[in-house]
């Protein structure tokens, strides 16, 4: 799995332009989901791109209502993809862990429509539980992940178990990057608010999806591998966690 990736939430206008550019300017992974009406543009962008199928990783998700088998063949029909690199329960089903939606992907990689499944927004508990029924870990728990809104606990438990987390609005969809504490660290360090949120996750081995529709926001986004977060600082980081969330709640905590 790549680093990072492109994430494409609300992207869904000139989507294939959005993402042909990213693709050009070096992205290797894209983030989607049926319920982003994005995968249309994103298979325009991977079959224009003149990129080889195997240098791009793409990640969809399926619905707790789902028939997890169908949708994901639906996600492929859309993207006209034969395989996704990663397939994700979206959400934990309201009652229930989602056994037999597991069930369901576990049977599209052994069939080969998928190489990797993995969940998202579910908690160590959830993660356990499901283990507990179906003797498969997760690859990935994909989850809202900044500073401001993280848990150390997650971090060790899917460290422990070899489980990779994904972060979703790592930049907290802009809305605290204007942060003081944040904003001049950044500055110290010659980058923007964005770049130290992303590579704060780089250097915990957290894989962030910043979603960016402005090529100079793309640009800046993968600017972020010529400089090291001093540990001094990765610790002040952390501490700026207070459990937030752009959504409202954290859901895995
Ligand atoms: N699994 C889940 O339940 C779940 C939930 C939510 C999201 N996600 C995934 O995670 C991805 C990222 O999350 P997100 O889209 O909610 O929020 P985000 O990536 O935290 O923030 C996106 C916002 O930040 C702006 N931005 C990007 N780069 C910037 C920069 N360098 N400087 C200033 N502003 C910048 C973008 O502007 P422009 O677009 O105008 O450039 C956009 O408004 C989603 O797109 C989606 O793929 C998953």
């Amino acid at each position: 799995m790549p680093l990072l990736g492109l994430g494409t939430y609300q992207l869904k206008h000139h989507t294939a332009n959005s993402v042909t550019q990213a693709l050009a300017a070096g992205y290797q992974m894209v983030d989607t989901s049926a319920d982003y009406h994005t995968q249309r543009g994103i298979g325009d962008a991977l079959r224009h791109c003149g990129l080889p199928r195997e240098s791009i990783y793409v990640v969809t998700k399926i619905e707790a209502t789902d028939d997890a088998f169908e949708a994901t063949r639906l996600n492929l029909a859309e993207l006209r993809l034969d395989h996704a690199d990663l397939v994700l329960i979206h959400r934990p089903p309201e009652r229930g862990i989602g056994e037999v939606l597991w069930q369901e992907l576990r049977r599209a990689k052994r069939e080969g429509l998928v190489r990797d499944i993995g969940v998202s927004n579910y908690s160590i508990e959830q993660i356990e539980e499901l283990v507990y029924r179906t003797g498969e870990l997760p690859a990935v728990n994909q989850i809202e992940w900044s500073p401001f809104g993280h848990s150390p606990r997650m971090l060790d438990f899917c460290f422990d178990n070899h489980i990779i987390i994904q972060a979703w609005s790592p930049l907290t969809r802009g809305l605290r990057l204007n942060d003081d504490k944040l904003a001049s660290m950044a500055a110290r360090y010659g980058k923007t608010p964005a770049q130290l949120l992303i590579r704060w996750n780089l250097q915990l081995g957290v894989v962030p999806l910043p979603k960016a529709n402005h090529a100079q926001h793309q640009r800046e986004n993968l600017e972020v591998f010529d400089f090291e977060i001093r540990q001094m600082d990765m610790v002040k980081l952390r501490t700026l966690n207070e459990h937030y969330s752009a959504m409202g709640v954290l859901p895995y905590i």
